[in-house]
């Protein structure tokens, strides 16, 4: 290693988040940094990458990163596996976590809340956009599962392209999207010093966002 990890730190003195500049709900705020991240992250980081938590039957936390697919009035949605170990972890407990990363920005933003499926017709929309290639696959691996190796993959995929000769890939039953529910999202804007921004927003009963600042 040719710098000691304790040594690596950077001082983030590009931006800072006032109550002034926070809305009273947070979708506006996340769409609005989301088009900053857009227009600012450099190629090839994806500013729709985050890491997403769920918590197995046995309390025992797991993350990976996805990609966040759709942002509506419910909440946030990416697309999986059902299958996979995220989808079981989601079934023993519908609640994830998802954290979104914008280093050129110096900005974080942490979404919590329930999961759910989205309908089979949502899934199916967006499975149509999709390239070929990813169609066939959603079909040919058997996410998360252990595999012998590349050459099972590799056969897999022919019997699938075999399979779809003569008819489009549709979307299958173990595949498709979810919804993240938020009802707690934070934005986190670095400052000099590490006396950064945090500002929480957390949905009460009544449907209302509470906008707090917390300590950073
Ligand atoms: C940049 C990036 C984007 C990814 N996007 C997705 C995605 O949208 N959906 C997905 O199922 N896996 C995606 N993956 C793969 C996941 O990280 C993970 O390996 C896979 O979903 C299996 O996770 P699980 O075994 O915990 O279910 C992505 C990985 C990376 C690095």
């Amino acid at each position: 290693m040719t710098q000691s990890l304790a040594d690596m730190r950077r001082d983030y003195t590009r931006d800072g988040l006032s109550e002034a500049q926070a809305p009273t709900e947070p979708f506006t705020l996340f769409r609005q940094w989301f088009d900053d991240a857009l227009h600012t992250e450099q190629l090839p980081v994806e500013p729709n990458a985050m890491t997403l938590a769920t918590v197995d039957a046995e309390g025992r936390p797991h993350c990976r990163v996805l990609l966040l697919k759709g942002l509506d009035q419910l909440g946030f949605t990416f697309f999986s596996n059902y299958d996979s170990a995220k989808g079981e972890q989601l079934v023993a407990r519908p609640y994830a976590a998802m954290t979104f990363f914008w280093p050129a920005l110096e900005r974080q933003v942490r979404i919590e809340g329930r999961v759910e499926r989205v309908t089979a017709d949502e899934s199916d929309a967006y499975f149509q956009v999709r390239p070929l290639g990813s169609r066939l696959g959603a079909w040919a691996s058997p996410q998360s599962r252990v595999i012998r190796d590349r050459t099972e993959l590799e056969a897999l995929l022919t019997e699938t392209e075999q399979r779809f000769l003569d008819q489009a890939p549709h979307c299958p039953p173990h595949w498709g999207g979810y919804r993240l529910l938020p009802e707690r999202i934070e934005f986190w804007q670095g400052r000099a010093s590490r006396l950064h921004d945090r500002l929480n927003y957390r949905l009460q009963a009544d449907g209302l966002w509470q906008r707090e600042r917390l300590a950073p």
